[in-house]
């Protein structure tokens, strides 16, 4: 068994649609068990069970959300004990623009998995092309990075970013199973 669990933040809902996304790929492959876990309701023996931890953050003034960053802070009980070293991380941003600073909101978890001694995950997707339903549109390979127009997260982000989402959350888990048998 291979437990993953997809940690996020969402103000509105939108974010919350995309961990769900990213969910549901990475339990696509077999033996995952994958779970979305708001930072407003944080289980940290789950955490400390998963083989793979995926942080996922709404970008609010050009960086991760302030309620994402508090967990990052509250992690560092964690750190103190390099709890989650060796762990498999990869992360996810949302912005309403189409830039919005989401590489720097990006680049904080990135940094935030490398205190913990983490093993960051690219995502190697090439885009398909810049449109609404195109695969990886925003052209991001350092995570996932999607973007939400001011409408109800039922209708956004668009099909291609919930698309991307789930070959996300699938590399992810592929990757995590690949680096847990090679540790036995
Ligand atoms: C306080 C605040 C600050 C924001 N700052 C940015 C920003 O810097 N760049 C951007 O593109 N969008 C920004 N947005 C828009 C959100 O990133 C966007 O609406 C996103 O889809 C919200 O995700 P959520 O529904 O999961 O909270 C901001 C929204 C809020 C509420």
């Amino acid at each position: 068994m291979t437990p993953m669990v997809v940690i996020y933040h969402s103000g509105f809902g939108h974010t919350e649609q995309v961990a769900l996304c990213v969910v549901n790929g990475a339990n696509r492959v077999a033996g995952v068990q994958a779970q979305a876990m708001s930072v407003v309701d944080v289980d940290w023996e789950v955490l400390a069970a998963a083989e793979a931890i995926v942080f996922g953050a709404p970008v609010y003034m050009g960086s991760v959300s302030a309620t994402f960053k508090q967990f990052m802070d509250d992690s560092s009980r964690t750190w103190f004990a390099q709890g989650w070293q060796d762990k498999v991380a990869a992360g996810f941003v949302n912005s309403g623009a189409l830039s919005g600073d989401k590489q720097v909101a990006l680049q904080q978890l990135q940094t935030f998995a490398g205190q913990h001694g983490m093993l960051w995950v690219n995502f190697a997707l090439q885009p398909s092309g810049t449109g609404p339903t195109d695969l990886n549109r925003l052209g991001s390979y350092s995570g996932l990075m999607t973007q939400a127009d001011n409408e109800a997260p039922e209708h956004t982000p668009p099909q291609g970013d919930r698309d991307t989402a789930e070959a996300f959350g699938q590399h992810i888990a592929e990757r995590t199973v690949r680096w847990q048998r090679g540790a036995k």
